[in-house]
């Protein structure tokens, strides 16, 4: 299927849809009492899961009490990508696209460099039990298989009427979908060049477990051993040498230095050491 499919070829197509209570059956067989902590919506279209979630909890449409909220969908017609005007590609039926919200005490909001690491980490091992391999993170959060993209991550956070903050992680995960050479992406399919779709049920009850368990304990702590081990934090390899940065528009020459453990760049620009939390581009 192609990104301009409707609904309706897809239907026609009988993509095999996310069901809740399959869902929420697989999830209590690895864990028992994940359910009593989540929340699971799952939609046809919606605009953005990140969207809808942040509307819904800034107008009381939803209670977030001390769950996790997670909405999904089968199609976004409006998936947000990281940047301005960045689009997600969500076509109807064959990926993953799924949003968490939960509450954090504020001083966590100075932790969502290490959150998005950690979720990357979760992903990457995600992809490496489907014995994926070429898998490279593109610092902070952006996953590439083949030097295409496979996953994104975008962060958001609400702050609500009554002054608590709400993280919203937002998960694009290509599963079923065919390579597409224009957008330079792939997909777990395509990348293990299978014929068959993957069960996106239970990609979907795997990531759900691993992000519940990150976010129920706010512990984002990075295991950089494990990543090191990998070999795929490939800013590694570039460690000591000058690395081209473009933050809003400006251009930086600078030495790469190291990754902290909240998640930052460490850079030497002009003499002085910066830890830098986003970057535009980032070219070594
Ligand atoms: C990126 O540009 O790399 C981030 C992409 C994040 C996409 C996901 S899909 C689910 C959630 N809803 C959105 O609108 N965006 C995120």
């Amino acid at each position: 299927m192609n990104y301009f499919d409707t609904i309706k070829d897809a239907n026609q197509k009988q993509t095999d849809l996310l069901i809740k209570d399959d869902i929420i059956k697989e999830l209590n067989l690895i864990n028992k009492s994940i359910s009593k902590f989540i929340e699971l919506k799952i939609f046809n279209s919606i605009e953005s899961t990140n969207e809808s979630l942040r509307h819904d909890l800034t107008n009381s449409l939803v209670q977030i009490d001390d769950k996790v909220i997670i909405y999904t969908a089968e199609h976004q017609t409006q998936g947000k990508g990281r940047g301005k005007n960045k689009k997600w590609e969500s076509p109807y039926g064959e990926n993953l696209y799924i949003s968490f919200a939960w509450k954090v005490p504020p001083v966590m909001l100075k932790k969502i460099s290490s959150l998005s690491i950690k979720l990357s980490q979760i992903i990457i091992e995600l992809l490496l039990d489907y014995k994926l391999s070429n898998i490279n993170l593109k610092w902070p959060n952006d996953i590439y298989v083949n030097n295409k993209k496979i996953s994104g991550i975008l962060i958001d956070i609400v702050k609500l009427n009554n002054d608590e903050y709400v993280l919203i992680s937002g998960i694009g995960l290509n599963v079923n979908m065919t390579e597409n050479e224009i957008l330079q992406n792939t997909s777990i399919k395509s990348a293990l060049r299978l014929n068959n779709n993957l069960n996106r049920t239970l990609v979907l009850t795997n990531l759900i477990e691993k992000v519940v368990a990150v976010c129920s304990k706010n512990n984002y702590s990075i295991d950089f051993i494990k990543l090191k081990e990998y070999n795929i934090l490939n800013y590694n390899k570039a460690i000591d040498k000058s690395i081209k940065l473009i933050i809003n528009n400006k251009e930086y020459i600078a030495k790469y230095l190291n990754i902290t453990s909240h998640g930052a760049l460490e850079v030497l620009i002009d003499g002085e050491i910066k830890k830098i939390y986003s970057v535009d581009k980032l070219i070594l």
